[in-house]
């Protein structure tokens, strides 16, 4: 008899229009890490929704250490020892991380909040689990990683033995995931069990025992992972074999496109973040940024596309002076920007997917006629996008709210792409992306090079900055530090460069 803490056994869960879970079945063992593994889409956060007690399934059973349960709602599932970190954060921006962490189980004095017994307590279990956090800060002044290590003290502090992490990995950077994975052995070695959810094959490879692949809502199996390989995950996953490497012909660059000159750029603290940069993107070319999170990378972006005012220096687009346009002008002169935070940027998520789609150009012709919108050619359009992108959505007027993660990226990268700008800015464009869409993405990005585009990628992916670019630059401390091709290096003097030791390359531009 096996010692499972969770079953989740033949679960259906539909939503008007979609059967997102099918007779789904995983079984969880005391101490693992177990990985959930499907396409976007394919109902992983349904089915952990289903086992936080958000979604009532319409079939099937849950047990808990072998008890029948029936999970109403999510606090009767941390009753049950469950916890769930979600895709995305649940935080209160304006609350300390302490106040935070003890939301609706504060411990009381006198009828009043016990913050001392709070703090300290908070404090020994971060120090416990190896969960680095200041107790102190306001969410929003501190790093993604941390804010991810928050919600994670949030379950334990609501004492939680079975922790659901959903793509917990998409948000970070290789040196935060690194830290999130010694962070998960110790929370194993102390007896919890874990649910992963994770579309990066080398990390199920890395730390999981087992893997349950789904499939458009249905169960395909169980796998131990000792006894796998990338290659047969991508392809019970995928149901067809998938390639890692992208092909592609040698760039033709044309004219220069982008010019950044002498760019600098504060944050919002007024630090210095960008110094003095220069830097040429042409027309048929990929340049991509290599460089470790907080090296200026944000601000350049942000800069380029009218979000932020810059100090001093300037920007051209096509000979023409963009510097300090604000965001709607510099998209009018040709710019698209997959931005890094789609919730924050990229969609509005109480309007139809379809209406997403034109969120640039909706003010325009054909979809706007002497101020009427023309919801026809809106939707005519957006149709044909969800079907060249595969955006999987049960039709074009459900709310962009409804649709999965990766297919919410998927709408935005098809509404900038399709505009056919002059230059595209990627910003860690397959963020949540399984391999499958990864792939027709990097295919996509490739395509639009050879039609002429000038494309800017940004990514801490190291594989997809190898992959894709035509030159990398690579960004440290506010500056392009050095120019390199990809063909004539590799991934040990990136990270030396990007580590800012120029020994490795001279040259910066
Ligand atoms: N609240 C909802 N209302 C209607 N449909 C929904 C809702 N939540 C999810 N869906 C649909 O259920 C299906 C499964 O979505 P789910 O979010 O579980 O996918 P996922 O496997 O987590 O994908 P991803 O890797 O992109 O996050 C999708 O077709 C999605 O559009
Ligand atoms: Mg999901």
């Amino acid at each position: 008899m096996e010692n499972h803490v969770i079953e989740m056994l033949n679960i259906r869960k539909e939503f008007p229009g979609i059967v997102a879970n099918d007779n789904i079945t995983i079984q969880l063992k005391k101490g693992e890490i177990h990985a959930l593994l499907g396409e976007n889409g394919a109902g992983k956060s349904t089915l952990m929704n289903v086992l936080f007690g958000l979604y009532q399934p319409e079939k099937g059973e849950i047990k808990v250490k072998g008890k029948k349960v029936n999970i109403t709602d999510p606090n009767v599932a941390n009753d049950l020892g469950i916890g769930m970190v979600h895709q995305h954060f649940m935080l209160v921006d304006t609350f300390t991380v302490t106040q935070n962490i003890i939301l609706g189980h504060e411990p009381k004095k006198f009828g009043f909040i016990d913050l001392k017994k709070a703090e300290k307590e908070v404090a020994d279990l971060s120090e416990r689990y190896g969960l680095k956090v200041d107790p102190y800060a306001k969410i929003r002044d501190i790093s993604v990683g941390m804010q991810q290590r928050v919600e994670i003290l949030k379950t334990l502090y609501r004492g939680a033995e079975v922790l659901i992490l959903d793509e917990p990995t998409a948000v970070l950077t290789p040196q935060e995931i690194e830290e999130l994975i010694k962070i998960l052995k110790s929370l194993v070695n102390e007896g919890i069990s874990i649910i992963l959810i994770t579309h990066k094959l080398k990390e199920i490879m890395e730390v999981c025992d087992r893997c349950t692949v789904i499939r458009k809502g249905q169960g395909i199996g169980t796998v131990n992972v000792a006894e796998t390989s990338t290659d047969e995950l991508a392809s019970l996953m995928v149901g067809r074999e998938v390639s890692f490497t992208t092909e592609k012909q040698d760039a033709n660059p044309g004219k220069t496109v982008l010019s950044v000159k002498d760019l600098r750029v504060k944050d919002n603290r007024k630090v210095e973040m960008v110094k003095g940069l220069n830097l040429d993107v042409k027309a048929g070319e990929i340049v991509g940024i290599a460089g470790v999170d907080g090296n200026g990378q944000s601000e350049l972006i942000e800069a380029i596309t009218g979000l932020k005012s810059i100090e001093s220096g300037s920007i051209f687009l096509n000979d023409k002076e963009i510097t300090n346009l604000s965001p709607r002008k510099v998209t009018q002169s040709g710019v698209s920007h997959i931005p890094q935070d789609r919730h924050k940027f990229g969609l509005v998520l109480d309007f139809p997917i379809g209406e997403n789609m034109v969120l640039q150009s909706y003010y325009q012709k054909p979809f706007s006629k002497n101020g009427i919108l023309s919801f026809n050619n809106i939707y005519d359009k957006a149709k044909r996008l969800i079907e060249e992108y595969d955006v999987r959505t049960p039709s074009e007027y459900t709310k962009a709210r409804a649709l999965s993660g990766g297919n919410q990226q998927k709408a935005i990268i098809a509404r900038e792409v399709d505009r056919s700008p002059d230059l595209i800015i990627a910003a860690q464009p397959t963020r949540g992306l399984d391999v499958g869409a990864i792939e027709f993405i990097h295919k996509k990005l490739i395509e639009e090079r050879d039609k002429g585009r000038a494309v800017l990628l940004i990514s801490f992916e190291l594989d997809e900055v190898m992959n894709v670019s035509d030159r990398i630059a690579v960004m440290f401390d506010g500056n392009i530090i050095a120019n390199v091709l990809p063909q004539e290096t590799n991934e040990q003097e990136l990270g030396l460069l990007m580590a800012g030791s120029n020994q490795a390359k001279e040259g910066a531009q």
